[in-house]
């Protein structure tokens, strides 16, 4: 089991489905994902039981034993690209619940190929009454078809552990300026207007100071967003396929602790540059 909480912010080289059964339950008051849909992890189809080793959760809220399973089943009999993909996932999806505080929450960034699936499972895992939101991140940037509408936005599910008292601080999250300035006051112009649950920001620049050079890193914009709303000062945040760590570069600029899991050597490499000598670095079995 690893010590908790450590001394500071860590970067974790590893398999997250190894590492994170050591982390004790309830340490994390935000978690986000962005998983790789190609886990090149095919395996023989199974019907999967649900078993869940979830320390001292008890009460089983939010998590649908029999009915999870049924739904589980007729999906991913349906879409075969799909059920291969949720067997990787599923385990760690698990884990995540797990890991939230009682008041938390989980953000999955998905695409459009994969998200339709995962809405229905996830609503099936953490209970319907649990999601939060559907976020759109519309960005601009690649060609474009001519042959259907470019698709130009990922899309990320929000869900709470429970609905009844999760974090939620829309006094931190940045402002944006209104579409119509003209048509509201002057004061509410220079304030902004809260963001929706459409997102409109660019990707990370190819030339920009941001870039990392890791292939599939976001904009960290959007990452501080989440934070600043699911998180407060000195919680601790999780993100366990961490890449070049986005999230743990959000939560360095608002006064979070993170941990950042990841089980390829680049992403690893990329973190050391992000964040230097100011996080601590583990490899695990
Ligand atoms: C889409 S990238 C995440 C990018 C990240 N959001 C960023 O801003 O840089 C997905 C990451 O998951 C990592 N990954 C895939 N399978 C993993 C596993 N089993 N354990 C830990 N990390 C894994 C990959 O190495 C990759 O860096």
């Amino acid at each position: 089991m690893t010590a908790w909480p450590p001394a500071g912010d860590l970067v974790v080289h590893a398999d997250n489905a190894a590492y994170l059964p050591t982390l004790p339950g309830g340490s994390f008051r935000m978690i986000y994902i962005d998983p790789p849909f190609n886990t090149g992890r095919s395996r023989a189809r199974q019907t999967v039981t649900v078993t869940r080793s979830l320390d001292g959760s008890g009460d089983r809220r939010g998590f649908r034993g029999g009915s999870y399973a049924t739904l589980k089943g007729d999906l991913t009999s349906y879409a075969d690209a799909f059920a291969d993909y949720w067997e990787f996932l599923e385990p760690r999806l698990l884990q995540a619940w797990r890991l939230l505080t009682d008041d938390g929450t989980f953000y999955l960034h998905l695409d459009y190929r994969e998200v339709h699936y995962a809405k229905v499972l996830l609503d099936a895992l953490f209970g319907r009454e649990c999601f939060l939101n559907e976020i759109i991140w519309a960005y601009d940037f690649g060609g474009r078809s001519t042959r259907r509408w470019p698709a130009k936005h990922d899309t990320i599910l929000v869900y709470v552990k429970d609905p009844a008292r999760y974090w939620f601080d829309s006094a931190e999250v940045d402002r944006e300026p209104y579409m119509a300035p003209g048509l509201v006051t002057p004061e509410k112009v220079a304030r902004g207007k809260l963001p929706t649950d459409v997102w409109w920001h660019t990707i990370v620049s190819p030339t920009g100071k941001e870039k990392t050079g890791y292939p599939t890193q976001k904009p960290i914009g959007l990452l501080r967003r989440m934070v600043a709303a699911s998180s407060a000062p000195g919680d601790w945040v999780l993100d366990f396929f961490a890449g070049s760590g986005t999230l743990g570069a959000a939560a360095r600029t608002l006064d979070r602790r993170f941990v950042c899991v990841d089980d390829n050597p680049q992403a690893i490499e990329t973190m050391r540059r992000r964040f230097a000598d100011t996080a601590t670095y583990l490899t695990a079995p």
